[in-house]
């Protein structure tokens, strides 16, 4: 073999290796391995440089900077896309192209509309001649030696397609992860930021230094053509097969489907995987299948009436942030809120947007006064996207971490490792009382029964409950003169409220909602510390001590627990509130439990209740059995002790007469309940 014929194979083998690496994603060789081949390369190329080709594989790395871009027309114009938004625009697509056909069509090709800026490669005898941006659609920018750079597009093709010229599109992208790097790089570096991975593909793409763009990585998808003289085909699916065979990449996600139905799937299936891709799409593309449909439907001056795009309903539209203000939320967390220049995006008018969280400000370096990109997707809560950093003048300012609760003044605490402040203040901050009082009566903590979320709502709007320990200050007549409500369920209310009291202190402290301590903590906690005075009081290592059992894996997540505990009995609001709790006599002593025979008078016994009963729901009656230690059946059998009848009974106690039930009345019912719990009420 002669040098000549070695360098050919050297760059033939490293072409091959490139489009296993760049293309197909599936390299045949280590990084090792491809580097000795493209060293090798190197050398001879340096040593024979009668041998030079500008599209061999050494030449991807750039070349030196240009003063400006050539402009190039484009020989058959880059026409744009007509979008659809919904189901019904692509129905009237479809429509009107059939209309217009007077035929059914049959066949579409659907693809993802990537996120990039689309360009158009010439090739002549096979060769990688010029390539240029769209630009307005007539003349683009020469872009060749950028593109060279990236590795997946071929600088040669094979040779058995007979193409004399071929002029062949495409999308340029950037992966997010490659934006993601590029943008924390120039962070580092004081560089302005780029403001999504689109920009961050143009801006890349347009550098009149190639070696600049060789470091981005970029990548391309391939779609379309301009000419393709010598290719004879009649389908856009085969033009795809053509496009892979020739070693353009191609979207694995492109495909040929028959009808609406389908391509009402297909948009639903790349939406709901949009997130996983490596790359950003903004909807799908949907193309009449067939060339001779094509071109009887032919174009308009801008966009062709063969094609449209279905956008995904995801609008992003820039604005001016002109203040932020931060919410609570139920939780306590703390969420900067953007007040922005109101904008219509995709028909809502938006005047707020969530900044996520102070991280995010600060990692996107957000600033009052920016101009900010802002996306709305569907029903979600319009977000800030970043800022559009090229638009600054110098005016903006830092956005904030407050010291206080915006909400309650309370204290606010950021857990390591967390991304979110949040006000601890929670027995009592307005944001969260609904949420934390909920909580606090739940089964698991207070257990007050008759208090669902829907009736705390109520008490918190109406004002009758401003915290947790209020609930111990309502009085009947403030219940039973609401609407909805009558003396019995007041009753039930006001009785259930004063039973908690005596509540276990492991309930009571699961009840404060202390962040991170559940159940079981709360079990540990009131066992180590016997009332909540000592738990107030104590010290980080007694905690620690307490829990040590339960966390044993995790110190760290101990260290936050103790915290966390710390700044709960720190906060004068907590405190104030614990102090109504102990003025109402809230039990605050750990008793040893009582499930001893004499709290379960009713163990052993079976119940079967039928009828309506006048003082107690179904529910009621049945849980007043089994704490009582009885249970309720609901078949009767000679296992049955008692049968509770109310009004209109059924047919159960006729059989329990045969069997010879002893029958209680309502009234029977709550006498024996009474002698055998002499503190029933
Ligand atoms: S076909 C005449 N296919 O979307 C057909 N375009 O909004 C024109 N795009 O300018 C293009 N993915 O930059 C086509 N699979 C795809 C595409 C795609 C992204 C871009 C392209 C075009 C724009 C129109």
């Amino acid at each position: 073999m002669n040098i000549k014929q070695e360098i050919e194979r050297l760059r033939s083998e490293i072409n091959y290796h490139n489009y296993r690496y760049y293309t197909l994603d599936s390299p045949e060789i280590s990084d090792f391995d491809y580097d000795t081949l493209l060293t090798k390369l190197y050398q001879l190329e340096s040593e024979y440089p009668e041998y030079f080709d500008s599209n061999s594989p050494t030449q991807r790395v750039g070349a030196p900077p240009l003063d400006k871009f050539n402009q190039i027309k484009h020989s058959v114009a880059m026409l744009s896309l007509k979008n659809g938004y919904s189901r019904s625009d692509i129905l009237d697509f479809v429509k009107s192209a059939e209309d217009t056909l007077q035929e059914k069509i049959t066949e579409y090709v659907v693809e993802p509309k990537i996120d990039g800026l689309a360009v158009e490669l010439v090739y002549e005898n096979n060769i990688f001649i010029r390539g240029s941006t769209r630009g307005d659609g007539n003349i683009g920018e020469d872009v060749t030696l950028n593109l060279k750079t990236i590795k997946s597009i071929p600088l040669t093709l094979d040779s058995s397609y007979n193409l004399k010229r071929f002029e062949v599109r495409g999308e340029v992208f950037i992966s997010k992860s490659q934006f993601l790097k590029i943008n924390m790089e120039r962070k580092e570096n004081g560089e302005q930021l780029f403001a999504n991975p689109r920009n961050c593909a143009a801006g890349s793409l347009r550098q009149l230094d190639s070696s600049q763009t060789a470091k981005r990585k970029l990548d391309i998808f391939f779609y379309g053509f301009g000419i393709a003289q010598g290719l004879s085909i009649a389908e856009h699916s085969q033009f795809i097969e053509i496009l892979r065979n020739l070693k353009f990449k191609v979207n694995p996600l492109i495909k040929k489907v028959d009808n609406l139905d389908q391509i009402f799937q297909y948009y639903q299936h790349i939406q709901s995987t949009r997130d996983s891709l490596p790359y950003d799409i903004d909807g799908i593309v949907i193309k009449v299948n067939n060339f001779n449909q094509q071109k009887i439907l032919g174009e308009t001056s801008r966009t062709p009436r063969w094609a449209i795009a279905w956008k995904f309903p995801e609008i992003e539209k820039s604005t001016k942030l002109l203040d932020v203000v931060v919410q609570v939320g139920r939780t306590g967390v703390l969420t900067p809120v953007a007040i922005l220049d109101p904008v219509n995006i995709g028909g809502a008018t938006v005047t707020r947007a969530t900044l996520h969280n102070f991280d995010e400000v600060k990692l996107k370096d957000i600033k009052i006064g920016d101009t900010v990109f802002v996306k709305r997707a569907g029903d979600v809560i319009p977000e800030v996207i970043s800022p559009d950093y090229t638009k600054r003048n110098g005016d903006e300012r830092e956005i904030t971490v407050p010291d206080k609760c915006p909400i309650c003044n309370g204290a606010i605490l950021k857990e390591a490792g967390e991304v979110n402040y949040r006000c601890i203040s929670n027995l009592s901050c307005p944001a969260q009382i609904k949420g934390k009082i909920s909580h606090f009566v739940s089964k698991n903590c207070m257990d007050i029964e008759g208090m669902g979320e829907k009736i705390v709502e109520l008490f918190v709007d109406l004002n009758l409950i401003n915290d947790a320990a209020d609930i111990y200050y309502l009085k009947h007549s403030q219940i039973s003169t609401l609407e909805g409500f009558g003396e019995k369920s007041a009753n039930n209310i006001i009785t259930n409220i004063e039973n908690s009291k005596k509540q276990p202190l492991w309930r009571l402290i699961n009840a404060l909602g202390i962040r991170g301590v559940g159940e079981e903590l709360s079990k540990l906690l009131a066992k180590k510390f016997k009332h909540l005075d000592q738990l107030i009081t104590s010290t980080p290592s007694e905690i620690e001590d307490a829990i040590y059992k339960k966390n044993r894996q995790s110190r760290g997540g101990n260290q936050i627990i103790m915290e966390n505990i710390k700044a709960f009995f720190k906060e004068p609001h907590n405190l104030n509130v614990i102090e109504k709790l102990r003025s109402a006599c809230v039990n605050f002593e750990e008793r040893e439990l009582t499930e001893n025979k004499a709290s379960k008078p009713l163990a052993g016994k079976t119940f079967i209740l039928t009828g309506t009963l006048a003082n107690y729901k179904r529910e009621e009656a049945k849980n007043l059995i089994e704490k009582l230690g009885g249970k309720v059946s609901t078949s009767v059998s000679s296992a049955t002790d008692y049968i509770v009848v109310g009004e209109n009974p059924g047919s159960k106690l006729d059989k329990a007469k045969k069997l010879n039930v002893e029958i209680l009345s309502e009234k029977d019912f709550e006498q024996l309940i009474e002698i055998q719990t002499p503190d029933f009420k």
